[in-house]
């Protein structure tokens, strides 16, 4: 039995740092495990253009512990007035590292995303052409489409179509959350890869469900049925160089949350290394580790590995029921991992 694992410092390819006080109080907790993260823009307002992304890269720099070491990778928010000039600049000034397409409605904070593919178009045009990469948020808006489905549903009528338009576009399926966005992403013939958070790892909807509504389980895209979280456990631990640790961690205070319309987005920063270094151990696959949390995404962004090292041991880690006025995942919980 491995009692220890010592692996490259991983990077978390897709977090919410939100802003002011909650940014305050949360990034420590990122910066304690990562080297790097991609943030996430859906901030009200959203950060849509380079100077804005300039100014909240200040602020969380400005928000991180002395001697840190954590680099905040920037994104710019799409929406159909985007402007192909300003964030080709901007990635070429080194400001931004990727753009997110949020369907507009789709999720939290993501009423000024885009209404349809073709109002985005030039803009896509222009990141095909920098290699710039589309990070997806993969779900339908549509009334009619269950909410189980939508992420299903959105292969078929949004990014197969546009692969096929445009097969040189880089992207990044965003957690995935069905057997059936790993299928497409395993199969796909094209530079496409997908992040997996620790949450979609170890819940299926029963945990929102069951005895009581439990709204700290509740994020989108909604956790599914078991067999679609089995499929993500086989795909992030498979050694497959197209999934990656994503965490999504999307921190709400806990009345936003407990609440007759509670917020979407679970907290999982705090410990994230822990969750996902258990569901490795669980399924055996401790080895694939480094890969998944430190390697492919790297590979995939094209930027280099980080040197250093973190270690993790066997032991345990008791997980708060909350951190400052956020209810954290595994609340009360106790994991069988520690980061050194
Ligand atoms: C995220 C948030 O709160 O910003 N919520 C979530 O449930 N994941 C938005 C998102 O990534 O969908
Ligand atoms: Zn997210």
């Amino acid at each position: 039995m491995t009692d220890a694992i010592t692996i490259r410092r991983p990077d978390d390819w897709h977090l919410h740092l939100r802003d002011g006080e909650m940014l305050a109080k949360v990034v420590r907790h990122s910066a304690r495990q990562f080297a790097r993260a991609i943030v996430m823009p859906n901030l009200a307002p959203p950060v849509t253009t380079s100077d804005a992304a300039r100014a909240y890269r200040e602020r969380i720099i400005a928000a991180l512990p002395a001697a840190s070491g954590f680099t905040p990778l920037m994104t710019a928010y799409l929406t159909d007035d985007s402007d192909a000039g300003d964030i080709v600049a901007g990635a070429e000034a080194g400001v931004f590292t990727a753009a997110k397409l949020y369907p507009a409605g789709a999720t939290t904070n993501s009423a000024q995303g885009v209404t349809a593919i073709a109002n985005i178009r030039g803009v896509l045009e222009a990141m095909e052409k920098v290699g710039l990469p589309l990070l997806v948020h993969g779900e339908v808006t549509d009334a009619d489409i269950d909410i189980f489905d939508r992420e299903a549903v959105f292969i078929d009528r949004v990014l197969a179509p546009l692969l096929r338009d445009m097969p040189g576009l880089r992207i990044v399926f965003e957690h995935v959350t069905t057997a059936d966005a790993v299928a497409f992403v395993d199969s796909a013939d094209a530079d496409i890869a997908a992040t997996i958070t620790p949450h979609h790892l170890h819940i299926n909807r029963n945990a929102m469900l069951v005895g009581g509504i439990r709204p700290h389980a509740y994020c989108l895209p909604v956790a599914k049925r078991e067999t679609h979280r089995l499929a993500l456990r086989k795909a992030a631990t498979g050694g497959s160089p197209r999934f990656f640790l994503g965490t999504d961690s999307a921190p709400h205070e806990r009345a936003a949350k407990e609440s007759a319309c509670g917020c979407a987005g679970i907290f999982n920063a705090p410990f994230a290394i822990e969750s996902y270094a258990q569901v490795f151990d669980q399924e055996a696959a401790l080895d694939r580790f480094e890969a998944f949390a430190s390697l492919n995404g790297p590979a995939f962004y094209r930027l280099p590995v980080n040197e250093d090292r973190i270690t993790l041991r066997r032991g345990e880690t008791k997980v708060p029921d909350l951190i400052g006025d956020v209810v954290p995942f595994h609340a009360g919980d106790t994991l069988g991992w520690t980061l050194d």
